[in-house]
């Protein structure tokens, strides 16, 4: 075995803080080796907690087998086992964090607690190669401007309501189309831009006004205007937003991470906004912008290399735990 591999770690990662059980293996040579994702559908109307957790306890052995096969690792070559602690739907954290505490302590392996939404931003900087980035963090249920300052991640700028996401799925769903991407779809079928409140508070948006002036005017305008207006108008706040961080922060690297990374439109306006300010900008893959055990195995093995790991009877989960509250000691080591 060369010399390299002896000291390579490995740390199998488990997501499960709502629709998603996810499943990953990540080596400290930045090597995603497995990325297995069950998710929660519901039948109708949002996630309701316990369901999900009740598919969650399903699902959670035959991800964890097919992971293991995907990586061709056995158990006892982990060198450490995380899981999301937070933040997230309580009975749905329980799940990922009782199952990981388990093979922890079957294997005698340390446990690592990592922030959900931190490993959003790390997968997002392994994958896409960045290196200092401004984060833009947006998805069905988060909506916030990042960036790392002095050992963690502050949050610069976040939505005083709703996310973005939700905003868009909401409509979407309520007007019959779906949640997105159905509402960018009929966008770019869009001809006439109807005007909508539009709230920006220095580096926060608010979206909840917007969604209400939105659905008051379904049926009585054309479907792919009321589309394009809110679209266009949601990426407009989050846009300028993003520009004012990026003044503020220094930075010279924009990062789009969470569900809505995937948003063309929303990248096509960012680009054009960072070109302004000699900014480089990416957007984490389809693959990795929505939930997966993948981020959390790859953030599990930067805390364990910075030592960030935790004793069993300190793992309980932290469904409100904010980004700003996470150590990011491996940052302070140059990782
Ligand atoms: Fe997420």
């Amino acid at each position: 075995m060369a010399a390299s591999k002896l000291d390579e770690k490995l740390v199998l990662g488990i997501e499960s803080t709502a629709h998603t059980f996810g499943v990953g293996i990540a080596s400290s040579s930045g090597k995603i080796l497995a990325n297995v994702n069950y998710v929660y559908r519901p039948r109708e109307g949002g996630i309701h907690p316990r369901e999900a957790a009740q598919h969650h306890s399903r699902i959670a052995a035959k991800a964890l087998r097919e992971a293991l096969e995907q990586a061709g690792v056995k158990p006892i070559d982990l060198d450490g086992i995380a899981f999301s602690i937070g933040p997230g739907m309580g009975p749905c954290l329980r799940v990922g964090a009782t199952v990981a505490r388990a093979i922890a302590l079957r294997l005698g392996k340390p446990l690592i607690g990592v922030n959900h939404s931190v490993a959003h931003i790390e997968i997002g900087r392994l994958i896409t190669g960045c290196k200092d980035p401004v984060v833009l963090y947006v998805a069905g249920g988060n909506t916030m401007i990042t960036s790392y300052i002095d050992g963690r991640y502050r949050i610069l700028g976040e939505t005083l309501d709703i996310a973005a996401g939700n905003c868009l799925d909401v409509f979407g769903i309520k007007a019959g189309i779906g949640p997105m991407p159905a509402p960018e779809e009929y966008a770019r079928r869009g001809e006439r831009f109807h005007s909508l409140p539009y709230r920006v508070k220095g580096m926060d948006v608010s979206f909840s006004g917007l969604l209400t002036a939105a659905l008051k005017l379904l049926g009585e305008v054309r479907l792919e205007d009321l589309c394009l207006s809110i679209t266009e108008t949601v990426y407009s706040m989050l846009t300028e937003t993003l520009e004012r961080a990026l003044a503020y922060a220094e930075k010279e690297e924009i990062l789009l991470v969470g569900g809505l990374a995937r948003s063309r439109r929303l990248m096509e306006m960012i680009e054009e906004m960072a070109k302004l300010h000699d900014a480089k900008v990416y957007a984490v893959p389809p693959e990795y912008a929505g939930d997966n055990g993948a981020m959390i195995a790859w953030t599990g093995v930067l805390q364990l290399i910075a030592g960030q790991t935790l004793r069993i009877e300190d793992s309980r989960v932290r469904p409100r735990f904010r980004l700003d509250e996470a150590e990011a000691r491996w940052r302070m080591l140059g990782l």
